[in-house]
């Protein structure tokens, strides 16, 4: 059973690709997290999924209905988080909640947000505007007014950006809680691969507009990653071995390997313990996976794409 099915779902701006083909089949009850460097193409592909913009050309299935086709019926069945804003701070929690109802044809909407409320443990704060609580509330409420419709999907985009390390975590911890507890499936965008390595089952990695790799993150790492293992020589003159795949700057030698602990021996026996000053693992992280794939760090391309709109805002002026 399938709650999301993207077939070669695209979407031009001009000329411009923002998101190119993509599939992938997200199943019911799973945390599927698309993970990619800012403008890799996250929120374009979360816009057509919520049936808020036209896929140029594909389609998707969400919770049964095409967005191309019922982007309404769509709309009225899952949930959303926004990374911006979504509560007006001059209302109440529950204020908010009731025009979410509204929004989302909620019929029942009172006893759905008191158990939402009690469920997250701030029922006691819903006649207290939003504008006074605190950023662990506000996600709290946002996530019960994303469940009011008791959807089937919930889509996050980028749900912990700019947040606090507590926060952060506390954030994981609701994202984990209501999947299993209201069983929904999750769809989150992130640019944090630590983020996609804890909370999500499936990964799909998006690099400007296009999935280069999809799986579960071990199944990530064993296939795109690798461990590496370095060590540092007393004297590198001695340096008389054979390695595979082996670079060698300076007394510093860095080998790249399936799995550091099974290799570790041989290696050290290759080089000889008596000309080992220092021995680190580093084992394979979705980091590695990245920049196996594409030559560069999500984050050497986060601080790239920064440069890029400081540019094109100069450039306006
Ligand atoms: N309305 C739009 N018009 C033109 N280009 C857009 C529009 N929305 C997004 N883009 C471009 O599409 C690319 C992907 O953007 P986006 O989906 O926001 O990326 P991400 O969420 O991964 O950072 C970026 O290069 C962005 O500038
Ligand atoms: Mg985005």
């Amino acid at each position: 059973m399938y709650s999301i099915e993207v077939k070669d779902l695209t979407k031009r701006y001009g000329d411009f690709t923002a998101v190119d083909h993509i599939s992938f089949k997200v199943e019911k009850g799973e945390i599927f997290g698309l993970l990619g460097p800012n403008g890799a193409g996250k929120t374009t592909t979360i816009k057509m999924l919520t049936g808020l913009t036209p896929p140029t050309e594909g389609d998707a299935i969400v919770s049964g209905f095409s967005v191309k086709e019922k982007p309404i019926e769509v709309k009225s069945r899952i949930g959303w988080i926004s990374s911006e804003v979504i509560l007006d701070d001059d209302l109440t929690a529950w204020e908010n909640l009731e025009i979410q109802a509204r929004l989302t044809g909620v019929k029942n909407w009172k006893e759905r947000s008191l158990d939402l409320l009690k469920y997250f443990g701030i029922a006691e704060f819903k006649d207290r505007k939003t504008g006074k609580f605190s950023t662990g509330m506000r996600k709290k409420l946002e996530v019960s007014m994303a469940l009011l419709n008791s959807p089937e999907v919930i889509f996050m985009d980028e749900p912990t950006i700019g947040l606090d390390v507590n926060t952060r975590a506390t954030m994981w911890n609701l994202i984990r809680e209501i999947n299993r507890d209201y069983q929904v499936t999750i769809l989150l965008t992130t640019h944090y691969m630590e983020e996609a390595d804890s909370l999500c089952s499936k990964i799909g990695i998006i690099n400007k507009g296009k999935i280069i790799a999809l799986g579960s993150p071990e199944e990530l790492k064993s296939r795109y990653g690798g461990d590496m293992i370095e060590i540092e020589l007393k004297e590198k003159d001695k340096l008389k071995f054979d390695i595979q795949n082996a670079i060698i700057s300076d007394s510093r030698v860095r080998i790249k390997v399936n799995n550091a602990e099974s290799s570790l021996m041989d290696i050290i026996k290759a080089i000889g313990d008596n000309n080992i000053k220092t021995v680190r693992i580093q084992k394979s992280s979705l980091d590695t996976v990245f920049i196996n794939l594409t030559g560069g760090s999500i984050e050497e391309q986060d601080f790239d794409a920064r440069k890029f709109y400081a540019m094109i805002r100069r450039a306006r002026r």
